[in-house]
């Protein structure tokens, strides 16, 4: 058999990615195109958000992770950045109801305390409500950034190495996941960037260690059930390797009573 088993297409009903990590990207030029103000994108991008959440659910996605608003973003003008933060008080507080009784679980993720007391109690308000709901967990990073993270992460450990919890001896690397956002998460399958730009942004650099990188040309406003469709199908046909030959994945993947022959 050939060694180059780079290009097996996979039964796409089957791959599904247990989780998704997306860079809303793009909304700034979707409005600029319009000749509208920036904030229409970000509104625009709303819509586009709603639909990933409901193909996830739809798909039975276990969890979905979304960069709302890095911690670099601060640095956008200031009428920018409070608009968007307004937008996120009355995003969270009209879907939060609903996102509810779709039993869908919200998470934050990042630096919360930055944000002003109403986003705050907002954001405490709509993780209370959902914790119990067993559907798509939804992940919204907000001021979080990859670099805090992991930053994050070790100050937690140096404490507890400093109380005696845990020695340096025993630091290994699920050990250091555990500190790290999301850690009660399998780690990113499949990461989607539209927008066009190719790079991560200081988005979950840690978790993203062995993810498939899908980068798509469409703006974020733009983004539609089929844009969702292509990315699953692409997700599907890669092979995931880990560090493997393509043939031991290959051997790995066929019947028991087929490898014995
Ligand atoms: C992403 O869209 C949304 C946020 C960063 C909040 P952008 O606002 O970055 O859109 P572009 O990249 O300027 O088009
Ligand atoms: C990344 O997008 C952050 C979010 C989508 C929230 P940016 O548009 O801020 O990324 P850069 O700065 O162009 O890399
Ligand atoms: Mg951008």
């Amino acid at each position: 058999m050939s060694d180059d088993l780079t290009n097996i297409e996979q039964d796409s009903a089957q791959v599904l990615p247990r989780h998704i990590a997306v860079v809303m990207d793009g909304n700034g030029r979707w409005a600029n195109k319009r000749h509208l103000p920036r904030i229409a994108g970000h509104k625009a991008g709303v819509t586009a958000t709603r639909k990933i959440v409901e193909n996830c659910a739809k798909n039975k996605i276990e969890s979905l992770t979304i960069f709302a608003f890095s911690s670099e973003n601060w640095n956008r003008p200031e009428a920018e950045v409070s608009s968007l933060m307004a937008l996120f008080v009355s995003t969270i507080s009209a879907e939060v109801k609903k996102l509810h009784k779709k039993n869908v679980c919200v998470k934050f993720i990042g630096d919360r305390s930055r944000f002003s007391d109403k986003l705050q109690s907002s954001i405490n308000e709509s993780e209370q409500l959902t914790e119990g709901n067993t559907g798509l967990h939804l992940n919204i990073a907000a001021n979080y950034g990859g670099r805090w993270d992991i930053v994050n992460a070790c100050k937690s450990l140096i404490n507890k190495v400093k109380n005696n919890e845990v020695s340096i001896q025993e630091l290994d690397e699920d050990l250091f996941d555990s500190f790290v956002s999301l850690n009660d998460h399998a780690p990113p399958d499949l990461f989607i960037r539209t927008g066009g730009e190719r790079r991560i942004s200081n988005f979950l650099i840690w978790q993203l260690a062995y993810t498939e990188l899908y980068f798509v040309d469409t703006l974020w406003p733009d983004f539609s059930d089929e844009h969702f469709e292509s990315a699953l199908s692409w997700f599907a046909g890669r092979q995931r390797r880990f560090g493997k030959t393509g043939q031991q994945i290959m051997n790995e993947q066929l019947p028991e009573k087929l490898k014995s022959i």
